[in-house]
């Protein structure tokens, strides 16, 4: 039997990378819809209320994955300066787990709702950056995935932020204010 092309070889050890992504999005998706939204709101102090709470926490997320892509840049060589690789690994980090308090809030008290287009398109993203960061973290560790594995994944995962933020924060900025 042949052995397959080195190609090829490398897009297989993706499969499961991409097969648990997509489990988690359309388990996120399925929870949205499936439970009742309990509409429970957590007081944070320094915020008036969940809702400011969640928009900022966004907000600073957005900042950290811009970091994330500048210091992946410069670790590609591409910037012509040198950002150490731990301030890629960090702000990837805690602009993940400012996502986790927010995500939580959103899924377990609003659900997935697609009555207003911004909002199906919010719910959508987030269950995608979701699946697409775990698709990314499974990655990580494989030393023969194809040369774009991490660019394609890390994108993917900063367009889903990017718009996870326009479609949530940049709305509540430009509808209601710059509120605490
Ligand atoms: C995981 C799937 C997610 C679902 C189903 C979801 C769903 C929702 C829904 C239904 C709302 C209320 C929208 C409205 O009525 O205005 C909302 C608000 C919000 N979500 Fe999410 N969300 C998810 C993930 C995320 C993530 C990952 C973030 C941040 C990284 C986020 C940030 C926000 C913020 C800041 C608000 C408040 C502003 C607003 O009301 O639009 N969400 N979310």
């Amino acid at each position: 039997m042949t052995a397959l092309p080195q190609q090829s070889r490398g897009v297989t050890t993706l499969l499961v990378p991409l097969l648990i992504g997509g489990l988690v999005v359309v388990a996120l998706g399925v929870f949205g819809r499936a439970h009742t939204p309990t509409g429970f709101a957590v007081g944070v102090a320094g915020f008036s209320a969940a809702l400011p709470m969640k928009v900022w926490l966004t907000t600073g997320a957005f900042v950290l994955a811009i970091v994330q892509v500048v210091s992946a840049l410069s670790m590609w060589g591409k910037l012509g300066i040198t950002i150490p690789p731990a301030v890629h690994r960090w702000s990837g980090r805690l602009a993940f787990l400012l996502t986790i308090p927010v995500a939580f809030h959103c899924l377990y008290a609003l659900g997935l709702q697609y009555d207003v287009p911004r909002v199906l398109a919010h719910s959508l993203l987030g269950c995608f950056f979701y699946g697409v960061f775990t698709a990314k973290l499974l990655a990580l560790p494989k030393r023969d995935t194809p040369g774009w594995t991490l660019p394609v994944f890390g994108g993917l995962a900063f367009t889903a932020l990017i718009g996870l933020w326009l479609t949530s924060s940049f709305w509540f900025f430009t509808a209601i204010g710059f509120k605490v």
